[in-house]
């Protein structure tokens, strides 16, 4: 089947998906979740967030869309956010997001996703809603066997934040298969960039990715980038990983969402990632050259359960959706991060 009959099997007579309805954004006032906003607005969605604001700002949700300031797991107010908006389909960005943190305290993560998850999804069931993308990871897959990685390689995750996603993405296979409700999950790789129109980024205080540091030491608000391990099985010493833009990653959970409207009995499990990786030292010369400047680096030993390489196998995401990266260039991304950073810091945050 072609890619064309996927998207006209519940297309409307104009030829076009219907997007009938409102896209709840759990986790919208977030990074990612700013920016899968901005693609359903984009794309002529209406929108709702629940936000509860502990990593997001409100801010950052695009006045277009309506903001719920809740918990995931307060089903009054997320059942009434969905029967008083018409919500027709959730993309459930909300979570606890660092992996370290997810060591020291894994009861938090446990919490906040699986248990939080499951009363977001109790909700979404009880109301009826019919489709619902996951942000999963590339975490699920813990140490890969095999680089690129497959969607069907071993799920082995070395940390409390993998596992609670990976036990998020069961329990929505097994909801799938007892409600009429068909799911997405998404598993990211590394996330970076930021709107090339200059409308999100990201603002996470405290953020732990290596692009969103390295901006922070151009402009200012960090000394220098500390590079974890310099003896990994790679060509340089150093991690590799896939960058994506994170606007390409937006723009995936909106196909997704035609897909899981056109194809009600299906769900799908798919890699974001571009196929590629850099290396941690190719990524700081990136942004040596996008910003003209020699950041410094610190050589640090290497973190705990750090894999050599991630990379993604992303043939089943371009053989399912019409989606094609419109941004996969190193420096573009790095310029879009900094270009995000330098509004931050003339904003004072
Ligand atoms: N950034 C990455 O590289 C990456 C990679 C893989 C997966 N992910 C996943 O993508 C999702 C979004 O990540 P992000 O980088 O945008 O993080 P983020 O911290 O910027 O966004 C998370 C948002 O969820 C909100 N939130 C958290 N717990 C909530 C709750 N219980 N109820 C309501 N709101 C809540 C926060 O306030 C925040 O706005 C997460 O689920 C994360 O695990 C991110």
């Amino acid at each position: 089947m072609s890619l064309k009959d996927r998207v006209e099997v519940g297309a409307d007579k104009g030829g076009t998906i219907m997007r009938d309805g409102t896209v709840l954004v759990t986790g919208g006032a977030g990074y990612i979740g700013s920016h899968a906003v901005l693609a359903l607005l984009d794309a002529g969605w209406s929108v709702v967030v629940i936000d509860n604001l502990v990593t997001g700002f409100d801010w950052a949700v695009d006045s277009r869309a309506k903001l719920v300031v809740a918990n995931i797991d307060d089903a009054e107010a997320v059942r009434s956010a969905i029967r008083a908006h018409g919500v027709t389909a959730v993309m459930h960005f909300a979570g606890s997001v660092v992996v370290p943190e997810s060591v020291t305290d894994p009861l938090k993560y446990y919490r906040n996703t699986p248990a939080a998850s499951r009363s977001l999804i109790e909700s979404v069931v009880a109301e009826g809603v019919r489709h619902f993308i996951f942000s999963s990871t590339a975490a699920t897959y813990g140490i890969p066997e095999k680089v690129p990685i497959r969607e069907d390689s071993p799920k082995a995750p070395i940390n409390p934040y993998g596992m609670s996603k990976l036990m998020t993405e069961i329990m929505l296979k097994d909801v799938a298969a007892a409600h009429p409700m068909n799911y997405c999950a998404l598993r990211y790789f590394n996330v970076a960039g930021a709107d090339p129109q200059g409308r999100s980024g990201q603002s996470t205080i405290g953020a732990t990715h290596l692009i969103k540091i390295a901006v922070e030491a151009a402009t200012g608000k960090r000394s220098h980038v500390g590079v974890y391990g310099t003896d990994f099985a790679t060509a340089d010493g150093t991690g590799v990983r896939d960058y994506i833009h994170v606007s390409d990653l937006a723009a995936a959970h909106v196909d997704a969402l035609d897909l899981l409207i056109a194809r009600p009995q299906e769900s799908h499990t798919m890699n974001c990632g571009y196929g590629r990786g850099f290396s941690v030292l190719e990524v700081l010369d990136a942004v040596d050259r996008v910003t003209n400047m020699t950041i410094e680096r610190k050589l640090e030993g290497r973190r705990a359960g750090d894999p050599d390489a991630l990379v993604a196998d992303n043939s089943a995401i371009l053989a399912a959706l019409p989606w094609r990266p419109k941004y996969d260039d190193l420096n573009g991304i790095v310029r879009d991060a900094l270009a995000w950073e330098r509004k931050l810091a003339e904003r004072g945050r």
